[in-house]
């Protein structure tokens, strides 16, 4: 599809906008970290010297996006931005009704609300956080069905996001309400789905009369997955390889702030008629009226052409390249990561990488931790901060769309370098005070003492 032949992938774009990044002491880390409770989500942005906390609404927008905002129209019903908006997502997806909302989370709620009685079950690759939060919230049962390989950091399959076809099989002969998949599965290391298996997924739900969501989010760096892994596709254009991936689903979330390279925006989109009038009754309650939902004019025309940008082959290329640059990088002085690399992240297995701390001291927290005091860099904890039953103490760095260049990946792993270089130093942590729920988001911890 693409004749690039050169062993450098360059960024395919050049910068017209910069925005200088804060460069602290040491000191003044140390104290913002202990003014935080060492609590990366309580740091004040103007800290932190590289953020790779999310890639989620935090992407650059291109020349085009920023004039098509300029000409956004702010008509309460019918807008042009709103036909812009309808058309693109039309065009990727092919669904009749379309319906904008805020963000991802509020598809995901109003989809929850509408059509998920008390006691029904949803099962997904696995549920991203919010996803799981709005069908528990309805009153369902939110069951996560990964293969096997997605447990093993080690596993180098290409598709480790796939859902499992037994247990889909099991599942479906006990009951589904509505089944899912999220592509890439970012709650499993942002690990792309085969086409191979969004067609067996589709195939079993149709036969069962279940009908079958995408959480798309990351629909454009799975489709780049799938052209470069999977027998068959080299040669398939990507909006096609998007196309068939949205014409085996019966409907859509999407969170417009990652794919989408928008600040803000999401959409719900669905085939079944019925539902779309209950979307559409549930969205005016909550969000704003259908050619609105819960955005400005000049947000759905960003997310129009963010939309067709991402899957621009030469972007995907770099996007992908510089993700696996950053893994392989980190590995090269000593930091485990989880393989293969996936779409928007790398995952740092901080469990291997500081065997002196137990689950319970949070290792994660402390790589996290050391990283900010080393070098200003951000990431998030997943381990048993975030989820107290967690198996493997990670630590997501994310990679925000077309911000950071190869030198800043390169300073964030000298940055790395140096945490290896005293691993056995750092200290564990333990929780002062945590809330009753997403304890992640408050809690505030303290170092404990090192070498006892
Ligand atoms: N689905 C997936 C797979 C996501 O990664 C996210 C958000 C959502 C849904 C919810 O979308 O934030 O627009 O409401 N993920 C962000 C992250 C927050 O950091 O991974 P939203």
């Amino acid at each position: 599809m693409s004749d690039w032949d050169f062993h450098t992938i360059i960024e395919p774009f050049r910068i017209k906008a910069v925005e200088a990044i804060p460069n602290l002491t040491r000191a003044q880390r140390e104290r913002a970290l202990h003014a935080a409770g060492y609590n990366l989500f309580k740091l004040l942005a103007d800290t932190v010297t590289i953020d790779l906390l999310t890639d989620s609404g935090t992407g650059a927008m291109s020349a085009a996006q920023w004039s098509a905002l300029m000409i956004g129209d702010e008509s309460y019903a019918g807008s042009r931005s709103f036909v812009r908006f309808e058309a693109a997502v039309h065009r990727l997806t092919g669904f009749p009704y379309i319906f904008p909302v805020h963000q991802g989370r509020a598809a995901e709620r109003i989809l929850a609300r509408t059509v998920l009685p008390p006691g029904s079950v949803v099962v997904n690759n696995t549920h991203f956080d919010t996803t799981r939060a709005n069908v528990e919230q309805a009153g369902a049962h939110a069951v996560d069905l990964p293969v096997a390989a997605a447990a093993d950091p080690t596993d180098t399959s290409p598709f480790k996001g796939d859902m499992s076809l037994p247990a889909l099989d099991r599942a479906l002969d006990s009951g589904v309400t509505l089944a899912m998949l999220t592509l890439t599965n970012n709650a499993a290391g942002g690990q792309p789905v085969s086409m191979a298996n969004i067609e067996a997924v589709s195939a079993r739900c149709r036969a069962a009369g279940v009908p079958f969501f995408l959480d798309a989010a990351r629909f454009a760096e799975n489709a780049w997955f799938i052209h470069t892994r999977e027998p068959g596709f080299a040669d398939v254009p990507l909006p096609t390889i998007a196309r068939r991936m949205f014409d085996l689903a019966d409907g859509c979330t999407i969170s417009a702030k990652k794919d989408g390279i928008a600040h803000i925006g999401g959409v719900l989109a669905t085939r079944i008629p019925e539902w779309a009038d209950a979307f559409r009754n549930e969205l005016i309650l909550g969000e704003g009226f259908p050619t609105y939902g819960g955005l400005a004019g000049r947000d759905l025309e960003c997310v129009a052409v963010g939309l067709e940008e991402a899957l621009d082959p030469d972007y995907l290329r770099y996007r992908a390249r510089s993700v696996a640059y950053f893994a392989e990088r980190l590995e090269s002085v000593g930091v485990p990561v989880v393989k293969p690399p996936g779409g928007h992240a790398v995952y740092v297995d901080a469990g291997r990488l500081f065997p002196h701390i137990p689950p319970e001291q949070l290792p994660g927290q402390a790589f996290a931790v050391a990283m900010y005091l080393e070098g200003g860099v951000r990431g998030v904890e997943i381990g048993s901060l975030m989820f107290p039953a967690a198996r493997l103490q990670l630590v997501r760095l994310a990679m925000p769309r077309r911000v950071y260049t190869q030198a800043h990946i390169d300073y964030v792993v000298e940055v790395a370098a140096r945490v290896v270089a005293r691993a056995r130093s750092v200290p564990g942590y333990r929780i002062v005070t945590e809330p009753p729920f997403l304890r992640h988001f408050s809690a505030t911890l303290e170092p404990l003492p090192t070498g006892g």
